[in-house]
């Protein structure tokens, strides 16, 4: 390369061509941060929205993000899902400032813009002016100032947008094998049960690394290993898609044992410690394969969780260099009985708003952002289970976390 091509370059300098240095400087430089929202959130990816559940009628919308660009999903009148910028193109106010609700159109609350639910801008306050005077020159053409449209598709029940159209369809990006993974636990009509929001105080890529990593799960997380729910010892691996991009772990657990163990040794494990109650993880075989733990992640930012009977999408939300807002939404399914619901409600206190997991895992980024102030030369390392990206039947394996490296490279041209 040139040397004016090298000045010309864009974001932070990588040490090798590899897949196991990661510089530091990619979780604390402002350029790297705004070449993302450009390169990848803005980029070929596909980016969850909401559930196709949340807006079953016509007018119903929600406002959500991604990345950090405001977006709006709504179900128009013929029953089609569009996502649209939530930016009016006047001025560029924030258009929608509900959560969700219901409209038959949308309209801004500055000037009085209106659009129709695609986003088709259909009125003009004081188009003509007022009393003669005024209004808009004949050279000002509505149909020429439409709102920003989002490519959108559906899969297993999940809405994701694209802010490319050039880019791949939704299932030839997802691949067959992680298509696979969502569909076995998006496997019937889902029920949202909850959300919470946890404010993550790193940036978002710490937390995208940490969900695709298997190597800590059994040890950061204490818990896991004293009561049994997941060791690397357990049968399991990692899948991932051709690019490396996406992935899933999974393990399974012998849920006859367990029960054996419950009643025998009341989940004595190697520290000595035990639940005096064990309801808190007491979980059915629900989808009959004896898989208890799937951790799933569409690149960038969603993430689909399975463990034993809690299930969730949990989506990463960049707000800003050091702050992230991790969105979960607790799924049950429509034909949960009761006690099934209280199981999943139950078994959430290991994970989600209250549970040691997000508490764990939320610590670690907010200690690792802290030792990188001013202090973010060199590269960490990703070497656990050789150098590549590709799938492994064992977890003790930082080989998901190389192919997100893989796909962030590719898109930002580094
Ligand atoms: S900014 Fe929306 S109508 Fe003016
Ligand atoms: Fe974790």
């Amino acid at each position: 390369m040139s040397e004016l091509g090298a000045t010309t370059m864009r974001g932070v300098h990588w040490p090798s061509n590899g897949l196991t240095e990661i510089p530091f400087k990619v979780y604390t430089d402002p350029d790297q941060y705004a070449l993302e929202q450009e390169r990848i959130f803005k980029g070929s990816t596909w980016n969850y929205l909401c559930l196709a559940a949340e807006i079953p009628n016509s007018g119903d919308y929600v406002a959500t993000t991604i990345g950090e660009t405001a977006v709006i999903v709504t179900r128009d009148g013929e029953g089609r899902i569009n996502a649209i910028v939530n930016r009016c193109a006047h001025r560029g106010n924030l258009l929608c400032l509900e959560r969700r609700g219901n409209a038959k159109e949308l309209s801004c609350i500055y000037h009085g813009w209106t659009y129709d639910l695609a986003g088709k801008l259909t009125g003009v306050a004081f188009e003509r002016g007022v009393k003669r005077q005024g209004g808009m020159p004949p050279e000002f053409h509505k149909d020429e100032h439409n709102l920003q449209r989002l490519r959108v598709a559906e899969f297993g029940g999940l809405v994701f947008g694209s802010f490319r159209d050039d880019g791949p369809d939704l299932e030839t990006y997802l691949g067959p094998k992680i298509a696979g993974g969502i569909s076995r636990v998006l496997n019937r009509p889902a029920r949202i049960l909850g959300r919470s929001t946890q404010v993550l105080p790193n940036n978002w890529k710490l937390y995208a690394e940490n969900v695709k990593d298997t190597y800590h799960a059994s040890i950061l997380h204490l818990f896991l290993t004293t009561f049994r729910i997941n060791r690397l010892s357990q049968e399991g691996g990692i899948v991932m898609d051709d690019s490396g991009a996406h992935h899933f772990s999974y393990s399974k657990l012998d849920y006859a044992l367990e029960d054996g163990d419950y009643k025998q040794a009341a989940l004595r494990s190697d520290s000595g410690f035990c639940l005096a109650d064990s309801s808190v993880i007491e979980s059915v075989d629900e989808y009959g394969d004896g898989i208890s733990v799937q951790i799933l992640t569409v690149f960038p930012s969603m993430v689909l969780q399975q463990i034993r009977n809690t299930i969730a999408v949990r989506v990463i939300r960049p707000r800003g260099l050091e702050k992230t807002e991790l969105e979960w939404i607790h799924l049950g399914f429509e034909d949960d009985d009761e006690a099934m619901t209280e199981r999943r409600l139950r078994q959430g206190n290991l994970v989600g708003a209250a549970g040691y997991i997000s508490m764990e895992d939320g610590c670690i980024g907010g200690f690792v952002q802290r030792a990188l102030r001013y202090n973010d030369d060199d590269a960490g390392i990703v070497m656990m289970g050789g150098y590549d990206a590709a799938p492994q039947p064992f977890r003790a394996s930082e080989a998901a976390i190389r192919g997100f490296w893989k796909e962030y490279r590719a898109l930002t041209g580094a």
